[in-house]
């Protein structure tokens, strides 16, 4: 009947406010940005006149318009070798990010291709990449003294204050993610992206889940195991407060400047190594109160470890206190 045809239609249209035609994406092929095992992410532009949810910084929103100039990317993709699985977890994540919103700290999805054979999803270009790589890279310009030439980029001098503002972002993601019900279960340096004014955005939302009620239990599947709460790895339990824990162990690598936690302990350990009370020790260019939120955030129980919004209080605290 006539109704159902303008429902489709309607639903049809909603799509195509996503949708970029794939004539209108340009894929950098040579230019990998990261290689993941369900996905690969490249450089890419966008060309052509296409609907785009642009963010306009000045105002802090999303935008729906159309845009005629080129306009850079990162476009996910699946490996050749991806099977069926593969296929239902991209899609999964494609209308997943359609109802993620905008939110400063948090990658948004610019659009997507949705054809089964190659799928793409097109997200925010950040253009000093992910936070794990650039911490290694400037190691040695942490706290470094004051003649140090930071390989002639004055800005990557980077204090404590510095680290202390990714943290106060990605906490401010966070809470935003959380008020949504949505549970990261990947928060990791590796998954935190940086633009080029140093805004950190927390990427990577393949492990993402919607916390409906309680627990959000899964078994199989490849996860995280040095960043995941006591009860994940025995119980397979993840929730808001389990990214928490992991939030803790983001704080080990940002303090460390890119570390690898528990070096020496083997995966299949963890579990042991944990409920022996064993956690990660204070780096050594790390803030006691810094510190004594980390161990908070790796309370056995969970109804201990704090939330986002008290963290974020935390932070926002010491950025007042440092200036
Ligand atoms: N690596 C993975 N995602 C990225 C993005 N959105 N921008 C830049 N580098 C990335």
């Amino acid at each position: 009947n006539q109704y159902m045809e303008i429902r489709a239609i309607a639903e049809a249209n909603k799509k195509d406010v996503w949708e970029i035609p794939q004539n209108n994406l340009l894929v950098h092929e040579n230019h990998i940005l990261g290689n993941g095992a369900f996905a690969n992410v490249y450089k890419g532009t966008i060309i052509g006149k296409v609907p785009l949810f642009v963010v306009n910084n000045s105002l802090n929103l999303a935008l729906e318009r159309e845009s005629d100039t080129q306009y850079e990317a990162a476009i996910k993709r699946l490996p050749a070798h991806a099977d069926e699985q593969n296929h239902r977890e991209f899609f999964h994540e494609i209308e997943f990010m359609k109802k993620l919103g905008y939110h400063t700290h948090v990658i948004s999805m610019l659009g997507c291709v949705s054809n089964p054979f190659e799928p793409l999803i097109v997200v925010e270009y950040c253009e000093k990449g992910d936070l794990l790589k650039f911490l290694r890279r400037h190691k040695d310009c942490y706290q470094a003294h004051k003649d140090h030439d930071c390989h002639g980029e004055a800005e990557f001098c980077l204090r404590v204050k510095d680290l202390v503002s990714i943290a106060w972002q990605v906490t401010d993601g966070m809470s935003y993610l959380h008020s949504k019900n949505f549970i990261h279960r990947d928060l990791a340096a590796r998954n935190i992206l940086l633009t080029r004014n140093m805004t950190a955005k927390i990427g990577d939302f393949g492990l993402c889940r919607y916390a409906d009620s309680a627990l959000y239990t899964t078994r199989g599947g490849r996860f995280p195991i040095k960043w995941m709460a006591l009860e994940s790895l025995k119980l397979y339990e993840f929730s808001l407060k389990t990214d928490v824990w992991s939030f803790g162990v983001f704080l080990f690598e940002l303090f460390t400047m890119g570390d690898v936690p528990y070096p020496t302990i083997q995966p299949t350990e963890m579990i042991d190594h944990l409920e022996a009370g064993n956690r990660l020790s204070q780096p050594t260019k790390c803030p006691n109160e810094i510190y004594e939120l980390m161990k908070l955030t790796w309370s056995e129980s969970p109804e201990s470890r704090p939330e986002f919004n008290e963290l974020r209080s935390e932070f926002t605290n010491m950025l007042n206190l440092e200036d």
